[in-house]
């Protein structure tokens, strides 16, 4: 009784582990679904379920905000991070933003899209990114 209870705790102990501290598991580019740049360009520029809009901190005309600009982020995200896609770079500036701190930047990034968002929201701005 005793040890298959403390089995259940060693179980839930290794499950929380894998999983991250309370974290939601890793998102990954090939889990979403195919994005529509231009549906993901109108998702840029407004708030959606109570986030607010990415154009709030981010141009993609090269000028800096609270967040660095977007400008060619298609292009150099590929680079970003050794062993990160462009897409899945992209996705996870998105969804765990304070993983990876553009430099000059603080972690002032809104933290909620991966919860706020639905994947296919996800997947259209974040197709629309990697045209820029
Ligand atoms: C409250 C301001 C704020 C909002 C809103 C915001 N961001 Fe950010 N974002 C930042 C800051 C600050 C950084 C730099 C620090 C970091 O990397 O988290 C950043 C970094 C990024 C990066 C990495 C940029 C690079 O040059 O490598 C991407 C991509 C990005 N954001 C996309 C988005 C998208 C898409 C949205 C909307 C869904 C969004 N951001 C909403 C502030 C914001």
């Amino acid at each position: 009784m005793v040890r298959s209870a403390l089995a259940g705790v060693m179980l839930a102990l290794a499950v929380i582990a894998l999983t991250g501290c309370g974290g939601s598991p890793s998102l990954t580019f090939d889990q979403l679904p195919p994005g529509d740049p231009a549906s993901g360009a109108a998702l840029f520029a407004r708030q959606v379920n109570g986030t607010p809009a990415c154009n709030t901190c981010h141009t993609l005309d090269g000028s800096s905000h609270a967040g660095p600009s977007l400008q060619r982020i298609g292009q150099r995200a590929g680079t970003a991070v050794n062993g990160l896609s462009a897409g899945d770079y992209i996705l996870q500036s998105i969804v765990q933003p304070a993983a990876v701190l553009t430099s000059g930047f603080g972690n002032l990034m809104y933290g909620q899209y991966r919860e706020r968002w639905t994947g296919q929201q996800l997947a259209d701005v974040l197709s629309f990114l990697l045209t820029q």
